[in-house]
């Protein structure tokens, strides 16, 4: 299948007859993005294989660029990654993150106590969403920021300055605000602990272990040890960055919804912060199998292959701490939702509000506009499922990738077929979406 960017701004999907096949999902984002900066500022060249080249991974690396490093593609699709060895260059330019709010953030982490000056920007999404998050801890830090959007948004300017370390306590559970201070934490003079409340995805922690970065954990605590101004002496290694499960959950739902679904995904990461979505489908009554693999010394996390097969599924209730161990696959659990017996809600979960679109909103204008029945609430929403008849129609993606693919598998479920307008924003995370869609033998125009 061939399509040109310009054709991908609107999807139409079929209903399919069957959804069978083996796949490997493309790489993992946030391990893709942590590793994209770090190696960046490390000595010597980096190899990663499995690295996501998806447009906000992308525009990490061009920012890494622009601050000094060099990376490439093999034909393979391996990436070299020429650190900086530890110092950064001046940017000529602001540093555009595109779509990416865990490049923008992590970046202004990693760049507000080294001595660079750089405006970090993004999008239209981007630039809507909340920075204050970020800022707080970091100006608590000594941190010079100013956000040139109204109301603490996007661009950011950020005058690198002396650090010092502090104790935070994270008042939202956020992976990216607590990745942030780490990151800023090696560059300030004395030690940094932050404190999460509710666990969150812990990728950054793997691979400031896999770096030898010096920091430590002790429950729910996390101690970095400052390195001052100069910041850490990052070393080259190899990485095998597994599958986005947040990307296998597409087809996970998919799969487990339609009358014919089999699918097998391959080598998808199995990091129990992430594996949320699985306890949650089993829940509801999928089929699923869980093999992990052997993990090697590139491998920094566990990884492993799910098979998941056509099962009858049932409502459940989402919320509480598994949220956001699942926060990115919501819009695609709201599917399975609407294909279940009975009620599923999905509650506590407000910070759906401040992702690439209000995905609360986004989701239950979608799915009412196909008919199904479905409550919007300030934290979730409550689905009545299952959809009587599934009509098909024409919804919009509001821009938001995970919005447009969750979208895409619903027309795969559906009577007739749903088309889905501005669909480009998938190549933020899953540039593969529509080859594997028609692989597993849906049917896209
Ligand atoms: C991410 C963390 C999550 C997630 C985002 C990626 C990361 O955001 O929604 O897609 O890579 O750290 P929050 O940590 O802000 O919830």
């Amino acid at each position: 299948m061939t399509m040109s960017i310009q054709q991908r701004n609107e999807a139409t999907v079929h209903p399919s007859a069957r959804l069978s096949g083996t796949l490997p999902p493309s790489g993992d984002k946030s391990l893709s993005n942590r590793i994209g900066l770090l190696a960046s500022i490390g000595k010597g060249i980096s190899r990663v294989e499995g690295f996501l080249a998806s447009a906000d991974c992308i525009a990490v690396l061009k920012a890494m660029e622009a601050l000094g490093a060099r990376t490439h593609f093999d034909r393979d699709g391996e990436l070299f990654i020429h650190g900086t060895g530890g110092k950064m260059m001046p940017p000529v330019g602001p540093l555009d993150l595109g779509n990416s709010g865990t490049g923008l953030r992590l970046l202004t982490g990693l760049l507000a106590g080294s001595p660079v000056t750089a405006t970090l920007t993004g999008d239209a999404s981007l630039c809507r969403r909340p920075m204050g998050r970020i800022m707080e801890p970091l100006e608590r830090m000594g941190a010079r920021i100013a956000a040139q959007g109204k109301g603490r948004c996007a661009p950011l300017q950020v005058t690198g300055t002396p650090l010092k370390g502090i104790t935070y306590e994270l008042p939202v559970a956020s992976a990216q605000v607590k990745s942030c201070c780490m990151l800023a934490a090696l560059y300030a003079k004395g030690t940094t602990t932050i404190v999460e409340p509710t666990p969150t995805r812990d990728h950054t922690e793997h691979v400031f272990q896999r770096l030898g970065l010096p920091f430590s954990l002790e429950e729910n605590r996390i101690t970095v040890d400052g390195l001052g101004p100069d910041g850490p002496s990052v070393p080259s290694c190899n990485w095998r960055i597994p599958g986005d499960i947040s990307s296998a959950a597409f087809w996970l739902v998919a799969a487990a919804a339609h009358r014919r679904g089999a699918v097998t995904l391959e080598r998808v990461g199995l990091n129990p912060r992430r594996t949320a979505v699985i306890e949650v489908l089993k829940r509801m009554g999928a089929r699923i199998k869980v093999t992990t693999r052997k993990q090697d010394e590139k491998d920094v996390e566990p990884h492993g292959d799910i098979r998941i097969t056509s099962s009858k599924l049932k409502g459940t209730v989402i919320g509480g701490d598994e949220i956001p161990n699942l926060i990115d696959e919501l819009p695609i659990l709201a599917v399975a939702g609407a294909c279940a017996e009975g009620e599923t809600v999905i509650k506590d979960a407000q910070e759906l509000r401040v992702k690439e679109s209000d995905r609360i909103q986004s989701m239950c204008h979608n799915l009412l506009k196909l008919g199904v029945q479905v409550e919007e609430m300030d934290d979730g929403m409550r689905i009545h499922g299952p959809a009587s008849a599934r009509p098909g129609g024409v919804v919009d993606s509001f821009g938001d990738h995970r919005v447009a693919m969750a979208m895409a598998v619903y027309g795969l479920l559906s009577e007739a077929q749903v088309t889905i307008k501005r669909v480009d924003c998938v190549e933020t995370s899953y540039p593969a979406f529509w080859e594997d869609l028609v692989k597993l033998g849906g049917q896209v125009e």
